[in-house]
């Protein structure tokens, strides 16, 4: 029987724990089934631009507490590539020829919500795909959590934890902005492992008295200082009226709600200071602003992520082993699963109101700046 053979890439954000996957998914399929390993650079450009670097040998050793990608990573799509100064091109098919070019079984994919997609068109292109689910953002769906959320909200959770001396000894207002795009998990898990009084986050649209007010009851109860966790999708009441709004007249006029959204409320460093300013003006109190910023992406991964992408990775060879494929390898419980691509992918996963952290954060008197509380 001829050796398999497999190509790895990473695509998207990078995030702590993709060296750990890509050594994974390498040293599993390669040293323990027998099968040759090859890493496409920089995402699905690399795949395209047939660039290729043979994991072999040493290739796979001493990456695994190492943050960023060897492999390199882009946001470039196959069907949408950009190319030179002339716009942007499908180059699909050149992806499908260099995949049989390698005598590939399959193609494993580490990216996010963007990848899933991706590599779900290979995949209707008759491509064998794997994927993983990667993303400080915890937002792909279908499955209980991503790799790399856990290091980037240890990394936030510990800016808190900085902050609040210095907010203490100023009396101030400390705003901390946190990564995570459209969705609160990051905010959310470092704000409430951190502490902060008061945790913003997109799925739970603020109103600018209630986080006024929840300022005022602290420094009426003799606390000098509060830390506000505020997601940088977070958007306040009217905005996020305003963007539902427009959603709906662009479903009516059966256009893209994206295209048709796209920049109507701010966003990340827009509105977190504005809010620092409007809650100066309101309280009275001295507010400052820290974005957190790629220092949440960079770095050696948490032992979690390392594990948590190391099952990954191994659970993705076993895939190929079987000859299981067209599916991402899910996180469900204590288990890895084999999910349809078709069911993960185009799928963002938000923080629903009723969520046991969104609960035990009330129940601590963290406050979401919403009153009455979201989804009562
Ligand atoms: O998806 C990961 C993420 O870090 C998001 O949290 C953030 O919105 C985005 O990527 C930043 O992207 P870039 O690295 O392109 O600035």
């Amino acid at each position: 029987m001829p050796r398999k053979a497999i190509g790895i890439l990473t695509s998207g954000g990078d995030c702590p724990g993709l060296n750990a996957a890509i050594r994974g998914v390498g040293r599993a399929a390669r040293d323990y089934f027998g099968m040759d390993v090859i890493g496409f650079q920089d995402g699905f450009r690399g795949l395209v631009e047939n660039r290729t670097v043979r994991l072999e040998g040493a290739a796979l050793s001493n990456i695994l507490t190492m943050g960023g990608t060897i492999l390199g990573t882009s946001r470039d799509k196959p069907h949408r590539m950009p190319i030179g100064s002339s716009g942007f091109m499908d180059m699909t098919e050149v992806a499908v020829d260099n995949y049989h070019r390698h005598h590939l079984d399959a193609l494993v994919c580490l990216g996010g919500g963007g990848t899933q997609k991706n590599a779900l068109r290979l995949k209707n292109r008759g491509l064998n795909i794997i994927t993983l689910p990667k993303t400080i953002d915890n937002d792909v769906a279908e499955t209980d959590i991503t790799f790399g959320f856990d290091t980037a909200m240890t990394i936030a959770a510990e800016a808190i934890d900085r902050l609040h001396s210095t907010a203490d000894s100023h009396h101030r207002v400390m705003l901390v902005e946190i990564m995570g795009h459209n969705a609160g998990w990051l905010t959310l898990g470092a704000g409430l492992s951190g502490g902060a009084d008061i945790i913003l986050i997109p799925e739970i649209p603020y109103r600018l008295d209630a986080v006024v007010e929840a300022l005022v009851q602290r420094s009426r109860k003799g606390k000098r200082f509060s830390i506000v966790a505020i997601a940088e999708g977070a958007m306040s009441f009217e905005e996020a009226e305003q963007l539902a709004a427009a959603s709906a007249a662009a479903d009516d006029k059966g256009k893209s709600k994206t295209a048709e959204t796209e920049g109507m409320t701010g966003y990340g460093r827009e509105v977190s200071l504005k809010l620092a300013l409007q809650l100066q003006e309101a309280t009275g109190l001295e507010a400052r602003l820290t974005a957190l910023g790629h220092l949440q992406r960079g770095g050696t991964p948490t032992p979690t992520d390392r594990l948590l992408a190391t099952r990954l990775g191994t659970a993705a060879a076993d895939l190929v082993q079987e000859g299981i494929f067209g599916v991402m390898v899910a996180v469900k419980g204590n288990h890895c699963e084999a999910v349809p691509l078709e069911k993960a992918a185009g799928k963002l996963r938000t923080v629903p109101l009723d969520h046991p952290w969104v609960r035990s954060a009330r129940m601590v008197g963290t406050s979401f700046g919403d009153w009455p509380p979201a989804g009562s």
